[in-house]
């Protein structure tokens, strides 16, 4: 469906709200801007990275039914986009079938990929996709009867509502079993615990599939795909991307493949971050978030649209474009002191590093381990792209003031 754009601020205001608005959610309240879209800037602190940019913010617990039930009704937005996963799914569903929202891509789509149990279930039993061997526990003695039953060893456990790697281990025999079922209760987003453990895939490499269903002319959704991106992670968490990572015809067939299958079950419209997993011409789907992925914040220097510009012309009804224009990288800028308000050193440094741009992203407090900015870089060869994007991000120092 496409929608009418208005006026912001008028009685004829296209108005979207964004449920979280961390530095994707801000992005795309940018894009949507762009286009004169009213927005709305949803989170659960106050002068989060996406309020800082939209017409208005508001703060509440979006895991709280009734609180996000009284805000949507309040705000009557004709697009709800979630951006992050802890999102009180029910009432997304109960206002969807009600016809008082549209939910992106659907509500239904929000609801079976906030927990890991209903993404693996839909792709593994559904749809028949090949993944890691998987069996859900609710407790240590379950954990270890599932590894022993045929997961095995290496295996990886992981809570079934975390993200960025909380809580997620991997175990290389039966004394890491304990250990990991402590890590993974403390580490979920809910204390009483469930968990996946997953046989561990010995991959070459691991992409992320930008997939974006969009109208097109014919009023019908086609399936449009980003060139693959590479990826680290360290700890569960990304810390560098790159695109164009090369791949083998039949590996790019069959990842296409599988991200087509689950996106088109998911449905609506918009951008879906999928992960799969790659070893000689064999595909395993992980994971797939319904909005744009933190890895794909690098195509804000390689594509013609950038992830948040075809997810809000997606979710708008308007036709995207997912061509690359150069090779690139990204490189995350971590907080490393915990402080409030901090300041940055060396920025001036970091941009000049050539071909390269840098986005900080105004979050009112620094941890440790939180990303507060990244940087990017292009060149015709990839790997000069990532030492680049790696060698401004060093350069930027967070500190206290
Ligand atoms: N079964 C597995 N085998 C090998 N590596 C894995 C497996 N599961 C996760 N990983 C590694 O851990 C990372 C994070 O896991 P993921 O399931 O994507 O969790 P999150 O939701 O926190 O991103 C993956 O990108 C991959 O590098
Ligand atoms: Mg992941």
């Amino acid at each position: 469906m496409t929608v009418t754009l208005g006026t912001p601020l008028s009685p004829h205001a296209t108005k979207v709200m964004l449920l979280g608005s961390g530095e994707l959610g801000k992005e795309v309240l940018i894009a949507l801007q762009r286009l004169g879209v009213e927005t709305i800037a949803v989170d659960r602190y106050d002068n989060a990275p996406g309020q800082q940019v939209a017409h208005h913010a508001r703060t509440i617990a979006m895991s709280d039914p009734a609180q996000l039930r009284a805000l949507i009704e309040a705000e009557q937005p004709q697009l709800v986009v979630p951006e992050i996963e802890a999102i009180a799914t029910p009432v997304l569903e109960a206002l969807e079938a009600e016809g008082r929202v549209r939910v992106i891509p659907t509500a239904r789509a929000a609801r079976l990929t906030m927990d890991r149990e209903g993404i693996r279930r839909l792709a593994a039993e559904t749809l028949g996709l090949p993944t890691s061997a998987y069996k859900f526990c609710d407790s240590q003695e379950e954990l270890q009867a599932a590894i022993d039953g045929g997961i095995g060893y290496p295996c990886v456990v992981k809570p079934v509502m975390s993200s960025s790697g909380k809580g997620q281990s991997k175990l290389e025999g039966p004394a890491d079993v304990a250990a990991a079922w402590q890590v993974a209760m403390a580490g979920g987003r809910v204390s009483h615990g469930r968990v996946i453990v997953e046989g561990f895939i010995r991959f070459d490499y691991e992409i992320t599939l930008l997939t974006v269903r969009a109208l097109g002319a014919d009023g019908q959704v086609h399936t449009h795909f980003c060139d693959p991106i590479g990826h680290i992670q360290v700890s569960g968490d990304y810390v560098e991307s790159w695109q164009p990572h090369p791949m083998s015809s039949a590996a790019l067939a069959e990842a296409r493949r599988i991200a087509e299958a689950v996106t088109a079950n998911l449905g609506g419209q918009g951008l879906f971050g999928v992960e799969l997993f790659v070893q000689g011409d064999q595909v395993w789907f992980s994971e797939v978030s319904p909005r744009p992925h933190d890895t794909g914040m690098v195509t804000m220097i390689t594509q013609q649209q950038n992830e948040f510009e075809l997810h809000a012309r997606a979710i708008l009804g308007l036709p995207v474009d997912t061509t690359l224009r150069t090779p690139g990288a990204s490189a995350v800028v971590y907080g490393g002191v915990e402080a409030a308000g901090i300041v940055f050193d060396g920025v001036d440094e970091a941009l000049r590093v050539p071909q390269t741009e840098l986005r900080l992203f105004g979050k009112p407090e620094s941890f440790a381990k939180r990303r507060m900015g990244v940087a990017l870089a292009y060149d015709a060869d990839v790997e000069q792209a990532r030492h680049r994007a790696k060698q401004a991000a060093a350069l930027v120092k967070p500190r206290t003031p």
